[in-house]
């Protein structure tokens, strides 16, 4: 199992970063990678109750790599941490396959409830360097989110957002009838998808477009006055 995760991780990291030349560059060096590591360790602590050492162990992977997981964070398969310092998951994040976020990322919680309060990842999302996601929601599968976007409520399949509070936007590409494609930084691994995958990645990134255009047009109706957003 850890072989495994080692090898499907360090072989996402040389597909998806252009300065990683070796796998053992990866393993020695990249502390998104070591993070994932102690998390692996201190969540199966807390999986059988042994909390003290769950904390334990996350607290010596947020000394030695700068990236704070609580240990009952919930990670799915080849999660990539680029550069990693100041990126904080909070207790009941749930993050899927493939996402890839950047350093000073913050999924965090806006009520003191002992409840789900994080935000729920899906797949196959981009999370740009200092983005904040705030809040029990989800994020859809190949979201991409901007660099220090803050994001209060639950995104769309496929969407981009940008901007405080975070917005959706419409790529240029689409703008200018391009379909849109994949960028280094931008989305997952150009050139390691086959063509047909790109092609349905892209159908749904101008299906996600279509539905930001029309949310734009039919605005979701008022919140409820909400609780009031306190750290957590
Ligand atoms: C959000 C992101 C994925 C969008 O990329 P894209 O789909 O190619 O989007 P575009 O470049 O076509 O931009 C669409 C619009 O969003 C705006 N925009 C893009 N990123 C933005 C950001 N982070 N904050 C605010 N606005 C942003 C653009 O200015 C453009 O606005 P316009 O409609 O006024 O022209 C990308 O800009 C981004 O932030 N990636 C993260 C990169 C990162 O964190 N790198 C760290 C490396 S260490």
């Amino acid at each position: 199992m850890a072989f495994m995760f080692l090898r499907e991780s360090i072989r996402a990291y040389r597909e998806n970063d252009p300065a990683a030349r070796s796998g053992l560059e990866v393993l020695l060096f990249y502390p998104g990678l070591h993070a994932l590591l102690w998390h692996r360790i201190a969540h199966a602590f807390w999986r059988r109750r042994l909390f003290l050492l769950g904390r334990g162990f996350s607290h010596l992977g947020r000394f030695l790599t700068g990236i704070e997981i609580h240990p009952a964070a919930q990670i799915g398969r080849r999660l990539i941490i680029d550069h990693g310092m100041g990126v904080v998951i909070g207790e009941t994040a749930e993050i899927g396959d493939d996402v890839y976020m950047y350093h000073q990322v913050t999924l965090g919680g806006t009520s003191l409830s002992h409840g789900k309060r994080h935000p729920t990842i899906g797949n196959n999302v981009i999370i740009g360097a200092g983005a904040k996601i705030l809040g029990p929601f989800t994020v859809g599968d190949n979201a991409r989110i901007g660099s220090n976007a803050v994001v209060l409520e639950a995104v769309p399949p496929g969407a981009t957002m940008v901007g405080i509070p975070a917005r959706p936007v419409e790529r240029r590409a689409a703008r200018a009838g391009r379909r849109p494609g994949f960028d280094a930084y931008g989305t997952p691994a150009e050139g390691v998808l086959d063509p047909l995958l790109r092609d349905i990645e892209s159908l749904r990134a101008e299906l996600s477009e279509l539905e930001c255009r029309v949310s734009r047009v039919m605005p979701p109706a008022p919140a409820r006055p909400d609780d009031a957003r306190v750290g957590g």
